[in-house]
């Protein structure tokens, strides 16, 4: 029951339609209607505003990071026993999971939502500080060389792999890298088509056409 209690509530973490709720309260409209459609910061500071884009980035990493925080928080503070010890990396990577899944498919958006990058970079922040750190790193770097934000998310959901890999992670983490990484991959497929096609807009850029 537990660890079922973890799922649920991590996928409602994910679900807090953070830059939803922005568009709505900053200028009453549905962001989903506006440039790439996504909820996420990016799409924010194309339709919103810089302010609203930094809070939602930052609220949206900490749903990341809140979700796999609950089951560590647990294992820290209940009696031992409760849940076997083995569990606890496959319950955070399982709650890390949904709570992303969460993100874009939100229970009170019709299962719309952001592309889970930066509640991604949030779960990896629990995970492995530095892994996180690594991969805001190769993130910022391709920003700076391409000013694409879709192609830095793209990048970095890639790199993750390599770096949960060169720093011999649990099992539960490098699955947790891939499944994300590739789920993150396939929530760009519009992204990658207008960076393939040449017309995927720069950061801040508006994007003319509609989702
Ligand atoms: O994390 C989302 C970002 O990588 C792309 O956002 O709105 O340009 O599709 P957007």
């Amino acid at each position: 029951i537990a660890s079922g209690l973890f799922v649920l509530l991590g996928y409602l973490l994910g679900s807090i339609p953070t830059g939803f709720l922005m568009g709505k309260l900053l200028k009453g409209i549905d962001i989903r209607e506006y440039g790439s459609g996504s909820t996420g910061a990016t799409n924010v500071l194309r339709t919103v505003g810089k302010g609203a884009a930094i809070a939602v980035l930052v609220i949206d990493l900490l749903k990341g990071a809140a979700a796999p925080g609950m089951v560590k928080g647990f294992y820290a503070i209940a009696p031992a026993g409760i849940l076997p010890d083995t569990w606890q990396p496959w319950l955070v990577t399982l709650t890390a999971l949904v709570a992303i899944i969460g993100h874009s498919k939100s229970v009170w958006l019709k299962f719309s939502g952001g592309k889970s990058a930066a509640s991604g970079l949030g779960v990896l922040l629990v995970m492995n500080p530095l892994i996180a750190l690594g991969t805001l790193g190769i993130f910022a770097l391709v920003l700076a060389i391409s000013r694409i934000v879709s192609l830095g998310s793209i990048c970095s959901a890639i790199a993750a792999n390599g770096l949960m890999l060169f720093l011999h992670q649990p099992p539960p983490y490098c699955v947790f890298a891939a499944l994300a990484g590739l789920y993150v991959v396939l929530r760009h497929r519009s992204n990658i088509q207008r960076i393939l096609a040449g017309v995927e807009p720069t950061i801040g850029q508006k994007l003319q056409e509609k989702p």
